[in-house]
């Protein structure tokens, strides 16, 4: 079964919160900091879930009003279990949907093969890379997407 992609509703946080744990552990944001990302809903952030019955995957945006900022993509993740499935993808799609003409950023640590992987398929180029940004010996790549028409 596909998942449904849609915004994030306040009762998904609970289950965000489980998931950001499992796919990120000692890295993974605070009850805290969750609480401020949906506190921002309203304002500058979008939080994209894949939805099954249950979340089995999320998307967190940092999208500006102001159409000359740039979008950063600030977290994409998706259940271990149901990985390379297309779920991470499915997320991608409805993140770029809402970023027609803008400048899209993120950052990734230069050893995350799925995630660089993903995003070179939708078109994302590394434009810099930060050494040691992660600690010693893992540096952040910085890769940008832009619509191309
Ligand atoms: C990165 C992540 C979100 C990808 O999600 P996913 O649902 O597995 O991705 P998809 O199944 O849609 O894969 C889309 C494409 O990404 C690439 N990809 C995904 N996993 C990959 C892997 N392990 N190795 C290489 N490429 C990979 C492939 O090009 C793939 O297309 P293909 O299956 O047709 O070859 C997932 O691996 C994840 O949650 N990782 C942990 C969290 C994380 O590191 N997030 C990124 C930093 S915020």
């Amino acid at each position: 079964m596909r998942p449904a992609i849609r915004a994030a509703v306040p009762a998904d946080q609970p289950a965000l919160v489980a998931l950001d744990e499992v796919c990120f552990g000692p890295a993974a944001w605070s009850t805290v900091a969750w609480a401020d990302e949906f506190e921002r809903l309203s304002d500058d952030r979008v939080i994209l879930v894949a939805d099954e019955g249950e979340v089995v995957g999320y998307a967190v945006l940092l999208l500006p009003p102001v159409a000359e900022d740039v979008v950063e993509v600030l977290r994409i993740a998706v259940t271990p279990a149901e990985r390379r499935t297309g779920i991470g993808g499915q997320l991608m799609t409805a993140a770029l949907a809402r970023c027609a003409g803008r400048t899209v950023l993120l950052e990734v640590a230069a050893s995350n093969e799925s995630a660089i992987g993903l995003y070179r398929g939708f078109g994302f180029e590394q434009i810099s890379r930060r050494r040691g940004y992660y600690g010693a010996g893992e540096d952040a790549v910085i890769m940008r997407w832009r619509e191309t028409v």
